[in-house]
This record gives C-alpha cells, sequence and structure tokens, in this order.
C-alpha cells in the first residue's frame, strides 16, 4: 500500500463547507417566515463556493482539475471493467461530480430571482419582472428534489465503496491523504499547482461574483418620493 495525497485543502474546505451550506439552505428554505434572510444569504455564499469550485477546477492541484478527471464513454466503459488506474474522482464518479455541481448551481441561481410572494424577493428578482419571478419560484421548487435526489446517489455510492469496495473515501475528503494499492498515479497527477497565489485570486474572484449575485452591483433604488407638504389651511 502507498500513502498518496489525493485532495488538496481548499477541495476538503469547500466540500464540507458547501454539505453544511446546503443543509442549512435546504432547512431554511422548507422553515421559510424570519429565515428567509439567511437563506439568501447562504444561497449568496453558495454561489461563492460554486464559482471558486469552477476557478479552481481550471487552477488547482491536479487532482482538483476537470481536465483530469473528466472523460469521455471509453474512459468510463474502461472503468466499469475495473481497467482505471489513478487517484482522485474515478471516470464515472467524474459525471456525479458535475451533476452535483450543475444543479447547486442552478438552484441558487433560480434563488436569486425568486420572491417568497410575502415580503422577500432575490435580489435580481426586480431584472424580470413579477410573473418570471414566479416561475423561477416553481423552479426553484422543484430542482430542490432534484438536488435531493442526486445527494441520495452520492451518499448512496460512497456507502457502496465503503462496504462492497471495502475503500473508504471520505477519510481522504478529511485529511487529504489516502491508502492506495501500490500503483502511483500517473506523472500527470503527481504534478504540482494550486498554489498561494493561483488561491488568492481565485477566492477573490468568488467573493466578486458572490457580490454581484446578492445585488451589491445593482443601481441604487429611487430615492423615496416626500409626500408634498400639506398646505396651511389659511
Ligand atoms: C449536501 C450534500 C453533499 C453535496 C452537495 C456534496 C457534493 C460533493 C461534490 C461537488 C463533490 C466533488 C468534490 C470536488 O471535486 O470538488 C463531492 C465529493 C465527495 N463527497 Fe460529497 N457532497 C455532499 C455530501 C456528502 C457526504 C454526507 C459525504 C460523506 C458521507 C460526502 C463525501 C464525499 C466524498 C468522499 C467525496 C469524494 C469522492 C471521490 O473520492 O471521488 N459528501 N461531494
Ligand atoms: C443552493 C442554494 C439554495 C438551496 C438548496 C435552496 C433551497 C430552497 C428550498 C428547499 C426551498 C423551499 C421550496 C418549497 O418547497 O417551496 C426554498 C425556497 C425559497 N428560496 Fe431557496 N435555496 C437556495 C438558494 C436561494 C437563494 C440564493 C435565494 C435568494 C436570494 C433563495 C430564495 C428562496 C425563496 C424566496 C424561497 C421561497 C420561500 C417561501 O416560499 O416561503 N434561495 N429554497
Amino acid at each position: 500500500m502507498q500513502r498518496q495525497r489525493v485532495w488538496d485543502l481548499p477541495i476538503r474546505l469547500f466540500h464540507w463547507l458547501l454539505v453544511a451550506s446546503i443543509v442549512f439552505a435546504y432547512a431554511s428554505g422548507q422553515l421559510g417566515g424570519n429565515l428567509i434572510e439567511w437563506h439568501a444569504r447562504t444561497g449568496y455564499f453558495i454561489v461563492g463556493l460554486v464559482v471558486f469550485r469552477l476557478l479552481w477546477g481550471l487552477v488547482g492541484t491536479p487532482t482538483a482539475r476537470f481536465a483530469s478527471f473528466v472523460r469521455g464513454p471509453t474512459a468510463i466503459a474502461a472503468y466499469l471493467r475495473g481497467e482505471w488506474r489513478g487517484i482522485g474522482h474515478n471516470p464515472l464518479g467524474a459525471l456525479s461530480v458535475l451533476a452535483l455541481l450543475g444543479l447547486v448551481a442552478l438552484q441558487a441561481a433560480t434563488g436569486l430571482f425568486t420572491n417568497d410572494d410575502i415580503a422577500f424577493e432575490g435580489p435580481l428578482a426586480a431584472w424580470v419582472g413579477k410573473t418570471l419571478s414566479d416561475r423561477f419560484h416553481s423552479w426553484h421548487a422543484w430542482i430542490q428534489n432534484g438536488l435531493l435526489v442526486l445527494v441520495a446517489v452520492h451518499v448512496a455510492a460512497i456507502l457502496f465503496y465503503a462496504h462492497v469496495r471495502k475503500e473508504n473515501l471520505v477519510k481522504p475528503m478529511i485529511t487529504g491523504w489516502s491508502h492506495t494499492p501500490s500503483h502511483p498515479a500517473p506523472p500527470s497527477e503527481t504534478r504540482r499547482g494550486g498554489g498561494v497565489v493561483a488561491f488568492l485570486v481565485t477566492v477573490a474572484l468568488s467573493a466578486g461574483v458572490a457580490y454581484a449575485a446578492a445585488g451589491g452591483l445593482n443601481p441604487p433604488p429611487p430615492p423615496a418620493q416626500t409626500p408634498p407638504a400639506a398646505s396651511p389651511g389659511w
């Protein structure tokens, strides 16, 4: 057995922050009411997390990069025949990573345009008008079901690996390291990347997008109309 570095710290932080935020967003969305402001804030944070992950997939360490794990049908078939060797996401797992990221992004994006029909509207809802915003509301309520199914499949796959294939995938997602059978990762997977500068630039860009998603770049509301002074009675 060989001890190999699998996940960098940013990926691990991203993953567990995403899990906590999705759980809170889901629960607060269901409860609604006064929690809606916190629901929305968590949603902006999730927007930032997803943008971070997309950019880190370009400039992060090798196992984080989409180019290193997103593969075509031939590689997926080879994986299913038991012929895949490597570390990080396998070619089939890569599909679930893309689906999870895509659906989380859609859920958060539709939230930005929705409204709760009472006192809250998403920061971008005014851009699309009430009718379309109501439609976003029903999409937002629908996509959560797809997300629920995907998360269930995701956790089931992790449990399958743990109990049937006797491979603990959770520990590397916590510690960053895995113990793999002694087939070293191909050179492309051991190349370094994802330095401090790349990390800081990625965080800054993600924070910028989250700020814009939260309505930070919306034009200021027009000044409140002051009612004309009541004319004196004489
Ligand atoms: C709201 C629930 C969850 C969401 C949205 C979610 C999302 C994700 C995403 C997007 C990835 C890809 C990581 C990356 O490359 O950036 C991932 C990987 C992973 N997740 Fe989750 N996850 C959730 C819950 C969980 C839970 C509860 C566990 C543990 C029981 C878990 C364990 C893992 C592991 C071990 C991996 C790495 C899989 C591999 O080795 O290919 N996740 N998850
Ligand atoms: C990935 C992030 C998000 C998740 C997982 C999520 C999840 C949910 C869920 C489960 C509901 C309840 C839907 C229903 O059954 O009626 C909901 C409702 C809602 N969400 Fe989100 N949401 C997210 C992001 C956002 C964002 C960014 C905003 C706005 C800034 C937002 C605004 C709303 C509003 C206004 C409602 C309606 C509440 C009501 O009708 O009482 N959501 N969300």
